[in-house]
C-alpha cells in the first residue's frame, strides 16, 4: 500500500527543468507540499503554478545555485522559515558540459559537471540533514545515470562525477541506518529534456542528433519512478533503480530506426 505524501514537504533541486519539473508535477498530484530550486526563477515560477492547479497545497520558489554554498545555506534557512522540516529532499540539479576526450578536456566543463553534480548534492544533504533527522521515513532521493555504472568515450568527468554521486549515496545510507531517513538513488539513462541542449552550449541540431530515431525516456518516466521510490512506506528503502529505454540496451548498444 503507497505511503501517502498528502502535505508532505518536498524539496527539488533542478525543479525548472526536465525530470525536476515533471517529479514536481508527479508529487503535486499526490498533493504533496512543495519547494521548488534552481537559478531560472521564472522558469520556477511557471512549474510552481503548473503544481498549485494540479493539487499541490503549496509550491513556494527560491532561486537556488547548488556551486555555491552560500546560496545553499541561503535556500535551506529559508526552508527552515516556511516549512520547519522537510520530508523529502531530491537532488536532481546537475548535467553534462562537451563531449570532449579527456586528452581534448575544458577545465571549465569538468569543475561545472564536479560542481554540480557532486559538490551540490553534498552541499545540499548537508545543510538539509538537520530539517530531515527529526522525521524517521524521510527520503534523501539522489538523481544518478547510468554513467555512474558504465563509461562512454568523452564522458570521463560526467561518468566520474554520476559515480561518485552513487558512492556518495552508498556512503549516507550507511551512515543514516538507524536514523529512519532512507536513501535512494535513480538513475536514468538516455532521456529527452534539455539535458542535451546543456551538454552542448545550445546546439539545438546536436541535441537532437542524441535522440534521432529512438523513442527515449521522456522527464514524465522518470518522475514517476521518482514518486513510486517515495511513496514506499517508511519501513521500506529503494536503494537504487536503474532504468533505460527499451532502444537502449546498452550505453553503446542504442536501436535506431531509420527514416522512410
Ligand atoms: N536527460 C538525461 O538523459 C539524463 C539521464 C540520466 C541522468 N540525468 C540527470 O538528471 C538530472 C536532471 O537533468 P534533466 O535531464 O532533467 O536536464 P535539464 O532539463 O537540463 O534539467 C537540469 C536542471 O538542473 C538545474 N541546475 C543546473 N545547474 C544548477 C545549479 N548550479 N543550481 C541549481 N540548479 C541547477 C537546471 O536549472 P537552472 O538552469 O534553472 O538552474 C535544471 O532545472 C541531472 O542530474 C542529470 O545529470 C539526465
Amino acid at each position: 500500500m503507497p505511503a501517502s505524501l498528502a502535505n508532505k514537504w518536498v524539496l527539488i533541486t533542478g525543479a525548472s527543468s526536465g525530470f525536476g519539473a515533471a517529479a514536481a508535477r508527479a508529487f503535486a498530484r499526490e498533493g504533496a507540499r512543495l519547494l521548488l530550486g534552481a537559478r531560472r526563477v521564472d522558469r520556477l515560477e511557471q512549474v510552481a503554478a503548473e503544481c498549485r492547479k494540479l493539487g499541490a497545497p503549496e509550491a513556494r520558489t527560491q532561486t537556488l545555485d547548488v556551486v555555491s554554498t552560500a546560496s545553499v545555506t541561503e535556500y535551506v534557512k529559508w526552508v527552515q522559515g516556511v516549512a520547519g522540516s522537510l520530508d523529502v529532499l531530491i537532488n536532481n540539479a546537475g548535467g553534462a558540459k562537451g563531449l570532449d576526450t579527456v586528452a581534448n578536456g575544458k577545465d571549465e566543463d569538468w569543475e561545472w559537471m564536479m560542481q554540480t553534480n557532486v559538490l551540490g548534492v553534498l552541499r545540499m544533504t548537508r545543510a538539509c540533514l538537520p530539517l530531515m533527522l527529526k522525521n524517521p521515513g524521510s527520503h534523501i532521493i539522489n538523481i544518478g545515470s547510468v554513467a555512474s555504472r558504465f563509461a562512454y568515450e568523452g564522458g570521463s568527468a560526467y561518468c566520474g562525477a554520476k559515480a561518485a554521486e552513487l558512492q556518495i549515496t552508498r556512503v549516507l545510507r550507511l551512515e543514516l541506518c538507524g536514523t529512519g531517513v532512507r536513501v535512494t538513488t535513480v538513475d536514468p539513462g538516455m532521456a529527452n529534456t534539455e539535458f542535451s541542449l546543456v551538454r552542448f552550449s545550445g546546439d539545438q541540431a546536436k541535441a537532437d542528433k542524441v535522440y534521432d530515431g529512438v523513442e527515449p525516456l521522456t522527464a514524465e518516466d522518470v518522475a514517476e519512478a521518482i514518486l513510486w521510490v517515495a511513496n514506499r512506506p517508511a519501513h521500506v528503502c529503494i536503494d537504487e533503480v536503474v532504468m533505460k529505454c527499451t532502444d537502449q540496451a546498452a550505453i553503446h548498444k542504442v536501436h535506431r530506426r531509420t527514416k522512410a
